[in-house]
């Protein structure tokens, strides 16, 4: 069967801060009389001096970001921060993965799907727009209303731009206040058209995104998944490997760095 959407996984994130709270950072942050910042660090440190609410998510993990609100030109924005980073042997990945996830938001600028790219704020760190609303996971918890038929074409639109997710689960799929649903995190995502060496494995990695987005079937619908779905669901074998590889080669070699 052609792969042609993708994925969802819940597993359990580093996040900190509560995902409900996003209404009344808003709120917050708006009432604050913030000069507006051009650098992240100054920025995101009077934004949390003004509230503790606005941080979204402390770095809590190997090459992981500092992800925060901050209020930018007068407006709210995400502020994505691999700073903690800079003086480590990572920071060469570390500065990497930002540019990545950048380019591939900035590819995305016109979709409706993905935070728009707000602009660069150092070496370590760039601004998007903030969504108000709760990451799919929340949203599900606490019995919102959620069609998965819309999360579906979401992840689908990502493939007809020749992306893939990679890492698509609760955490990475927010369903904004206007129901509109939007995809986040790209730092594991790929731009892959054709005539690009890694396009043969669109396919396969599309599959990753699919089995990730049924996982929210049975709770969105109500409804089983099909046999064929559940074949889709299960992780292939060549996937198991490379998880295996990166979590007994790859994984200790860097945290020794
Ligand atoms: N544009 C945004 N608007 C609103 N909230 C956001 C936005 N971007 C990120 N967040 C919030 O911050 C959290 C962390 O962001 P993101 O997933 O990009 O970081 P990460 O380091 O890749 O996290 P993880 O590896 O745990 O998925 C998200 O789960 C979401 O709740
Ligand atoms: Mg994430």
């Amino acid at each position: 069967m052609a792969c042609h959407f993708s994925s969802l996984d819940p597993a359990a994130s580093a996040r900190e801060a509560d995902p409900s709270l996003n209404k009344a950072i808003a709120a917050e942050l708006v009432n604050t009389t913030l000069a507006a910042n051009d650098t992240c660090i100054e920025a995101t440190g009077i934004a949390r001096a003004a509230s503790d609410n606005t941080v979204l998510q402390k770095a809590g993990g190997l090459l992981k970001a500092d992800v925060s609100v901050v209020v930018r030109h007068g407006r709210m924005t995400v502020c994505k921060d691999y700073q903690r980073w800079r003086r480590t042997p990572l920071a060469p990945l570390a500065h990497y993965l930002m540019r990545r996830e950048a380019r591939l938001l900035r590819r995305l600028n016109d979709w409706p799907h993905s935070p728009s790219f707000e602009g660069f704020a150092n070496r370590y760190a760039f601004f998007m727009e903030y969504v108000p609303g709760a990451d799919l996971k929340t949203a599900v918890a606490s019995g919102q209303k959620v069609s998965f038929s819309k999360v579906v074409d979401a992840v689908a639109g990502l493939h007809r731009h020749d992306i893939v997710h990679n890492d698509i689960r609760g955490s990475n799929i927010l369903v904004a206040e206007d129901g509109r649903i939007v995809i986040i995190d790209f730092a594991s995502a790929l731009y892959a058209p054709k005539g690009r060496p890694l396009h043969p494995l669109m396919r396969r990695m599309r599959r990753l995104d699919i089995a990730g987005t049924l996982k929210f079937k049975h709770r969105l619908t109500g409804k089983a998944l099909t046999p064929v779905e559940r074949r889709l669901k299960a992780k292939p074998q060549w996937f198991k490997g490379l998880q295996q590889g990166w979590k007994k080669k790859v994984l200790p070699v860097l945290r020794s760095t």
